[in-house]
């Protein structure tokens, strides 16, 4: 089998970079290990930087994230006793969406299989050849048991943390870095009307406590617990306590609404990054090079603007044999990805509690520079709400 570009994985970065490289007439064949009912209903984020927005809008993906989704000016900080809004439409000119990753998800699958793009789910032994040729390929088993090969101008690793894409690229080429966080979170989906119109950003001694939300009747609560922390551990009501004590219920007549959790998970968090993004044909986009703790939002953002970059620097490639784009791809996507891995380090280090009192000290006296000085919200806006693509 051939095509022009083999993609690794149809997450986000995968089915975008489909999308936007078959807007340009260039063929591509999507491989993904799970089924597609899989990939679309996994949780994860739930924040669009308006950049995200945008690109989203002017490849035609717009329409139901503009009806379903929710347009916010900005976030609550907030600690005990104290409570500030940051608006980021008047800080830094940009919003953000609230619109899960399930529905861009959904939405970008629905806009491929109308396309007639070719997918195969299901896939196992998934394996990359010949890279530092002009003639590089995949193989992997379908999911009907055939081993296949897949022939390529270019190869395409979109596929996450866990993928092949990564390790392809020798030790004596890459420089990784890596941080783990000494703390994960428990991030839980309740059938409840959110308690609050914006999303609620909590630093508390107990740790930190996030409220966001995916629709006026659903909400997404995360609460600081320790690495590896036992599900079992935390029963519906304990979790609702715990999220009260930490979001202020009952200050400043604010009330923390319970309600039945669908879902419920504990999440590890930490950095990684990897350079360069790119080896001989394989070009990496996504979680497959990089990684950045939750807080802040910036995961499935990154992943975006990654195959915003590369899809026009596969096309000058593959059609006008200009490789400038190409070649400039990582530096370029590296830029980002470290504005992205320092802001989602701050903002996770600022908030979440390590037990030192004079790291509490320092960190109370960070969030009332943030929310009290208009340079120092404006800091926060301008990450939090995104950089242009390709700054
Ligand atoms: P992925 O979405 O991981 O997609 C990679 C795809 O490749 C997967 O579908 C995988 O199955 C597939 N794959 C793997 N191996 C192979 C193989 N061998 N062959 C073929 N396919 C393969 N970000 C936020 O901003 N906010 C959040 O709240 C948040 N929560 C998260 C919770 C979890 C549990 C995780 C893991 C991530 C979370 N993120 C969050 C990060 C965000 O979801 C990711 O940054 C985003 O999904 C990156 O998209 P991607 O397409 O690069 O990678
Ligand atoms: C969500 C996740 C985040 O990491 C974040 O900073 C904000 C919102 C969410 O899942 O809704």
């Amino acid at each position: 089998m051939r095509t022009e570009v083999a993609i690794i994985g149809a997450g986000p970065a995968g089915l975008l970079l489909s999308h936007l490289l078959s807007l340009e007439g260039i063929d591509s064949v999507v491989l993904e290990t799970r089924t597609r009912e899989y990939v679309e209903a996994r949780i994860r984020a739930g924040i669009l930087e308006s950049s995200t927005v945008e690109l989203l809008d002017a490849v035609g993906l717009g329409d139901r994230l503009r009806e379903e989704g929710d347009e916010h000016r900005g976030i609550y900080l907030r600690w005990p006793g104290e409570r500030h809004h940051l608006d980021f439409v008047d800080l830094a000119g940009r919003s953000v969406w609230v619109y899960g990753q399930t529905e861009v998800t959904k939405d970008l699958g629905r806009a491929r299989e109308e396309a007639g793009q070719e997918f195969y789910y299901g896939v196992s032994d998934t394996a990359v050849h010949d890279l530092t040729t002009d003639r590089p390929y995949v193989t992997f088993r379908s999911a009907d048991g055939e081993d296949v090969r897949l022939d390529a101008d270019v190869i395409a690793g979109c596929d996450g943390s866990f993928g092949p894409s990564r390790g392809a690229v020798p030790d004596a080429v890459k420089r990784t870095w890596e941080r783990t966080y000494p703390y994960s979170w428990l991030g839980i989906l309740a059938d409840v009307a959110p308690s609050t119109d914006e999303l609620i950003y909590a630093w508390h001694p107990n740790g930190f406590a996030l409220h966001s939300m995916r629709s006026e009747t659903v909400s997404r609560l995360y609460l600081q617990v320790a690495p590896g922390e036992d599900i079992a551990e935390w029963p519906d009501d304990r979790i609702w306590d715990e999220l009260a004590v930490r979001l202020g219920h009952g200050q400043d007549g604010w009330e923390l609404t319970p309600g039945p959790i669908t879902d419920k998970s504990v999440l590890p968090m930490r950095s990684y990054v990897m350079e360069p993004m790119r080896y001989g044909r394989l070009f990496l986009a996504g979680d497959a090079a990089h990684i950045v703790p939750p807080t802040g939002a910036k995961g499935l953002n990154l992943a975006v603007a990654d195959v915003a970059l590369l899809a026009p620097a596969l096309t000058a490639m593959l059609r006008k044999n200009n490789t400038a784009l190409a070649d400039a791809y990582s530096d370029t996507a590296l830029r980002r990805v470290w504005r992205c891995t320092h802001f989602s380090w701050w903002m996770t280090t600022m908030l979440h509690t390590s037990g030192d009192p004079f790291d509490a000290r320092l960190q109370l006296s960070q969030l009332r520079w943030v929310a009290g000085s208009e340079a120092g919200a404006t800091g926060l806006a301008e990450n939090y709400a995104g950089l242009p693509i390709g700054m």
